[in-house]
């Protein structure tokens, strides 16, 4: 399978296969990579991360587990199995959580990145403190990505506003993927943290999830082509 060079992630947020492989099917597996969420996976389940990799496309399979180390493990493990580039826990699960997730795929010599969540990009600081999180959603993500690289993890999921302090403190070398994309022209629908595409990179993304921006646009590809060509005028 091709490595694409470029730093997109396509959020493939459809209730149904066919239009979700409709856009994989406009997509270049060597321009993009697609992620699987709760909702296709739900519904869909393997078949359509099956359906992608025979494409040509690395899948980013974001379901975002949190349970028990072992159940999260095997989990971890399960889409590992499937071959898939990336797979995702929630950082709050914990230490010992992420350890046994790492250690699994380890010990089977998967090659899956792992990948935690750190806040939500769709939380803001009052949100955050009604769930019992005293301080900022910043503090709070500088927390748990420490805890993440300190639990053997390749990376984690955080605000492009948090990308810069994220580089400094866990290294260059440490994903950081970011949702809550929004060309200047798009609306911020239920995501808070939000930055455009050229800014996130500028701030030390080193992938961008793009879901609605380019899945709900009236013309997906030209929405695709339009943030391609701002982030080509970057480099
Ligand atoms: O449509 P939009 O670009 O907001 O989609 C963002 C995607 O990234 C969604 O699939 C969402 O589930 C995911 N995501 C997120 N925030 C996180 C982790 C994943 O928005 N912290």
């Amino acid at each position: 399978m091709p490595a694409p060079e470029s730093p997109l992630i396509i959020a493939l947020d459809y209730a149904d296969l066919g239009a979700a492989l409709q856009l994989a099917d406009a997509l270049d597996p060597a321009r993009c990579r697609v992620k699987v969420g709760k909702e296709l996976f739900t519904r869909v389940g393997p078949v359509a991360v099956e359906a992608l990799h025979r494409r040509g496309f690395q899948v980013f399979l974001d379901l975002k587990f949190h349970d028990i180390p072992n159940t999260v493990a095997g989990a971890v493990e399960a889409a590992a199995d499937q071959g898939v580039w990336m797979v995702n826990v929630h950082a709050s699960g914990g230490r010992r959580m992420m350890e046994a997730s790492a250690e699994r795929l380890a010990k089977r010599g998967l090659e899956t990145h792992l990948i935690a969540v750190t806040v939500l990009t769709s939380m803001a600081d009052g949100e955050l403190q009604e769930t019992g999180v005293s301080g900022s959603a910043l503090a709070q993500v500088e927390r748990l990505a420490t805890l993440t690289l300190e639990s053997g993890l390749d990376g984690v999921v955080c605000s492009a506003r948090e990308s810069a302090r994220l580089r400094e403190l866990c290294g260059a070398g440490f994903l950081r993927v970011t949702p809550g994309i929004r060309p200047a022209s798009a609306g911020q629908g239920d995501q808070r943290r939000v930055m455009t595409p050229d800014a996130a990179m500028a701030a030390g993304s080193t992938h961008l999830v793009i879901g609605r921006a380019v899945t709900q646009a009236a013309d997906p590809m030209a929405a695709l082509a339009d943030i391609e060509r701002t982030l080509a005028r970057r480099s």
